[in-house]
């Protein structure tokens, strides 16, 4: 058995690791920045980071964001600057920190196993807690304000786009119906009495409609696009920009800005001068993303749904 085997993940019932996602690649698309100052911005359990400062020793400073205060508690005895605040903001938040180059910027998207892990944050749908879902205090609603205020509609819209769930509209009218909500798990049991056996795939009837209402009340996919430009704004030329997505909205947002970055001259093959004046800021490190092995999901399953794409912003 795995040494790091250390931890159960209640939520989807097997064995994580506190090994993070994609670490070999991840070291690996960023030794060749350094020595150099690394963005983690999304510090987590701080995973990333602790495998950059033991692969690189002091050829890397490490500016660790997160906007969860909790994941930072135990951060600064790593060494590394510590900066809570929402990756939206990169620029401002690192800019408070250091004035040094930026060579780096790691992205690992999504909720932390130990925020899911944590009955009180309101993440899980197996665990009673309070419908809270914030990742960080800048979240502008909680779930249950989500839940017990916004219309039909909305919420199905919500359950719909980001849950990727067929049945978004029968489970937001159920929501309505069932108003008011205080706890995770009334509102995982009215999801669950919506959805026939019939229509149960993929794990927990409940699953996708959390995850929905965890990337509602967090403004995830905003937070990505305003991330990713940031991040493209303060790196260095040469300096590498890393982004692990878990889903397919997030990965289609990176993918997207990373081509559009690398879209050069689109004048005709045969104008002699070009005339768009368009020219390439970045340059994609990943033809084809980085999916984890067979062998890391087998050990962590948080990573089954890893994808990895980096770029190089283009030298001036
Ligand atoms: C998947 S975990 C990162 C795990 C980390 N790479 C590790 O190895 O332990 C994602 C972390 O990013 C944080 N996060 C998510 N969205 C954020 C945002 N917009 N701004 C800052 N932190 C964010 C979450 O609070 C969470 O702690």
């Amino acid at each position: 058995m795995n040494q790091d085997r250390d931890k159960r993940d209640g939520d989807r019932g097997d064995w994580v690791f506190h090994r993070p996602v994609l670490e070999h690649e991840v070291a690996g698309l960023l030794a060749p920045v350094l020595p150099g100052v690394v963005v983690d911005a999304t510090f987590g359990g701080g995973g990333h980071t602790r495998r950059l400062l033991h692969e690189f020793g002091e050829s890397v400073t490490v500016v660790a964001i997160d906007r969860d205060p909790e994941a930072l508690a135990n951060a600064s005895a790593l060494g590394v600057a510590v900066v809570q605040g929402n990756f939206a903001d990169l620029g401002r938040l690192v800019a408070g920190v250091t004035d040094q180059p930026i060579a780096g910027v790691l992205f690992d998207f999504g909720v932390s196993s130990r925020q899911l892990d944590e009955p009180g944050r309101g993440f899980s749908y197996r665990k009673e807690g309070p419908l809270d879902m914030r990742m960080g205090p800048d979240a502008p609603n909680t779930a249950a304000q989500i839940v017990n205020e916004w219309p039909a509609d909305r919420l199905a819209d919500v359950i719909y786009r980001f849950g990727e769930e067929p049945l978004a509209r029968r489970i937001a009218a159920a929501i309505v119906a069932g108003r008011p909500y205080e706890s995770t798990s009334q509102l995982s049991a009215v999801v669950a009495a919506v959805i026939p056996a019939a229509r149960r795939r993929g794990g927990h009837p409940a699953r996708r409609t959390f995850q929905a209402l965890r990337m509602a009340v967090n403004e995830e996919l905003d937070a990505v696009s305003a991330g990713l430009e940031q991040a493209i704004q303060i790196l260095r030329p040469l300096g590498r920009l890393v982004a692990i997505s878990y889903h397919s909205l997030e990965d289609r947002i990176v993918k997207q800005r990373f081509a559009r970055g690398a879209t050069g001259c689109i004048c005709p093959p045969d104008l002699p001068v070009c005339g768009c004046g368009k020219s390439a800021e970045l340059r994609i490190l990943t033809r084809k993303p980085i999916r984890p092995s067979a062998e890391e999901i087998e050990a962590n399953n948080r990573a089954r749904s890893a994808v990895l794409r980096a770029v190089e912003k283009v030298a001036a």
